[in-house]
This record gives C-alpha cells, structure tokens and sequence, in this order.
C-alpha cells in the first residue's frame, strides 16, 4: 500500500502554507495602503483616533478606512484602545515600538518600502505572464514611482547608518582613500543615498553619482541638498556605459544595480575605464549562495522573488539582455569583470546578512 498518510500531510501542509500565504499577501496590501496615505504617521502622531478622526486626516473615505482599520486590528497592526459596540466610535492606535517598521525612515527595522515594493510588483503581474509567453519585460520607469521610490527607501537607512562608517571604514585600504579626500564615482546610484552617505561620512571625499534614470537623479539632487553636501556631490542623469563618463577615480562603486543591467559588461568596462591606476572598484550586490540548492533558505527565497517579479523582468524589457535577475552568484559576476577586462575579483571582508561586497581588480 502505498503511504497516503504522509502524502496527506504534506498536501495539508501545503495548504496551510498557501493560507498563510495569503494573509501574508493581504497584510502586503494593507501595509501598502497605510504607507501610501500616511495611515500608518497619522496614528503614530495622534494616538488613539476613530475612523472618522483618521479619515479626516488623511483626507480619506471613513467607510474604506474602517474597513483597513479593522482588518489592521484583526492581523494585530493596531490594536483597540477603546472598544465599541458602534464601529465609528471606536478608538484604533498603533503601538509605538511598531513605528521603527512602518514609519520611521532611518530605522534599520523600516520595512515599509519592502511591503511597497512587492504591492507595486503584484500590479506588474500580468505583464510578467505576458513576458514568459512572448519575452520582453517590464523596465525600471514602466515600474514607475512607487517602485524606484521603495528601492530607495529601503536602502537609505543601512546606507546613511552602516555604508560610509561601518562597511566602508572597517576596510583599511578603502576607509584610508576616502579619509584622504578620495574622488569617488557612484554608478546606478538612484536617489543618491549612497552618495550622500560617503560624503557625510568623510568631509574631504567628492561624488559623481550616475544613473540613466532622470526622476532618480532629479531627487538625488534634493537629497544633496537637504544634506548639506551639494558642494561635493554631483548627480548625472547618464547610462553608466556612456562614452562622456569620464574620469580618474579613486574608488569607482556600483550599489545593488549590477544584476540589473541588460548589459552589466559595459557597465564594468566603463567602471575599469573611469578608476585610476590604483583604483578602488566595488560592487555590492545580493548576498546570494555560490551555486544553486533547493535549500539555500529564506534570503534566497526573497531574493528569486525580487528576481521572478522585477530585477529580471526589469533585465528582459531592453533588446540582447544578459537576463541575470537578483540571483546574481558570484562566479557570474567573476565572468561579467573577466569580459570587462578585470583579471580578479575578491570577496571583501564586509560581514552583512543581505550583502556582498566584491573589489574588482
Ligand atoms: C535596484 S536600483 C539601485 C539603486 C541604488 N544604487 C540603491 O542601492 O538603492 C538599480 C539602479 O540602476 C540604475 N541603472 C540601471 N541600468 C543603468 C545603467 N546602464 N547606467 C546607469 N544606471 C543604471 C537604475 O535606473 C536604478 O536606479
């Protein structure tokens, strides 16, 4: 006889993944929502409010935001401060140590954008079903604002607390080039957060940041600004592998964009071209497994979903695409620097659990 008992178990079990799954998917949704009406801000500021109270403040339809407040309270977002039979005059509050996840942008516990970004996904999903069928993608700007504007949120806070000091600066030979005053060229550098970081964290250090996206570097510009690093920190709307970028830079970086390119080998041609002699090259990317396994664990798990739904639909939406996606493994960015005409590529001793950083020599 054949075991039907463990066959039902595990048909149970994955039932009951797929449950979870789901409300997962609705908790997504609703972070979503909260995030982008400032729900989530609104409650934190003001405290215990009813659905009325919050919806005037938001600006907001009562009956929807009823209906998310108590879908909050059932998942355990919010909580009742005060209960009612009458569901307008309940009060909803968020609780305060759940701000560091949903609105506070510096916290390195901020995962807001990452809910953001995996909603403004979903909205993509039919043209990726389309793409399996037909190829193509779907590019970064058909992504659209709520997309390039939760990839940068959701780097700003380890960029701005951990890159310049503790990533950076825990390399003798990098941290000693840019507390020298270090010309450094920042590539698919986004709204500038990388940038911005290096040029806070070392006063004498001087950034181009590059990146063909025109909205990125339009908010770039007003993050240099607000940060008082204008003087040292330029941002060029250009595709990293144009000819006109030029220049001979100490240390030459690209952050979590390499897997992005249709064509990463130009892009590391012109990082070799651009870095002086003695330059300094680096590409931070996904800290993925060296080589595929079934269970390399949940990072890799979140990073083929990143890869399935937009780094490689993003890759495929432009023609002769290398079609890497997010699960960029080593020995493949070791091929990319050897056709751009790198002889090695070493693994920097920077320890994160998202992150790898590799110097190309
Ligand atoms: C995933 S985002 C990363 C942005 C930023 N480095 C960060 O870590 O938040 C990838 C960026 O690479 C940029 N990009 C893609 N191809 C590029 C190219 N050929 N030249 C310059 N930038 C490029 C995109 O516009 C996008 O801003």
């Amino acid at each position: 006889m054949p075991d039907t008992s463990g066959a039902t178990r595990r048909a149970q079990d994955l039932a009951n993944r797929v449950f979870d799954a789901a409300l997962g998917t609705f908790d997504v949704f609703a972070i979503y929502v909260g995030d982008r009406l400032s729900y989530y801000q609104i409650l934190g500021e003001h405290g215990p409010m009813t659905t009325s109270e919050l919806a005037e403040m938001a600006g907001t339809e009562e009956r929807y935001t009823r209906e998310w407040l108590e879908q909050q309270a059932v998942s355990g977002f919010v909580y009742v401060a005060e209960m009612s039979d009458d569901g307008r005059s309940r009060r909803f509050a968020l609780p305060p140590e759940y701000a560091s996840v949903l609105t506070d942008e510096l916290s390195l516990s901020y995962l807001a954008p990452l809910a953001r970004m995996i909603a403004t996904a979903g909205m993509k999903l039919s043209a990726v079903v389309e793409a399996h069928r037909n190829g193509g993608g779907v590019s970064w700007d058909e992504f659209g604002a709520d997309m390039r504007e939760s990839q940068a949120d959701m780097n700003r806070p380890s960029f701005m607390k951990l890159l310049a000091q503790e990533w950076f600066g825990s390399v003798p030979d990098l941290a000693d080039r840019l507390t020298s005053g270090a010309r450094v060229a920042d590539i698919g550098c986004g709204f500038g957060w990388s940038s911005i970081s290096l040029a806070v964290g070392y006063d004498r250090v001087t950034v181009d940041g590059y990146d063909l996206d025109e909205p990125s570097i339009d908010y770039a510009r007003i993050h240099a600004v607000e940060a008082g690093v204008d003087d040292r920190v330029t941002f060029h709307a250009l595709d990293a592998g144009d000819p006109s970028v030029q220049g001979d830079y100490d240390v030459v970086a690209a952050f979590e964009c390499i897997h992005d390119m249709p064509d990463p080998v130009a892009t590391l041609t012109s990082m070799r071209r651009i870095a002086a002699d003695d330059g300094y090259v680096v590409v931070m990317d996904e800290k993925v497994s060296e080589a595929f396994h079934p269970d390399a664990g949940e990072i890799e798990q979140l990073m083929y979903g990143f890869s399935n739904f937009i780094c490689l639909p993003d890759g495929m939406a432009h023609l002769h695409s290398a079609g890497t996606g997010t699960v960029m493994r080593p020995d493949t960015l070791r091929r990319y620097a050897s056709e751009a005409g790198f002889s090695d590529v070493e693994v920097m001793p920077i320890e994160t659990e998202m992150w790898r950083f590799y110097r190309l020599v």
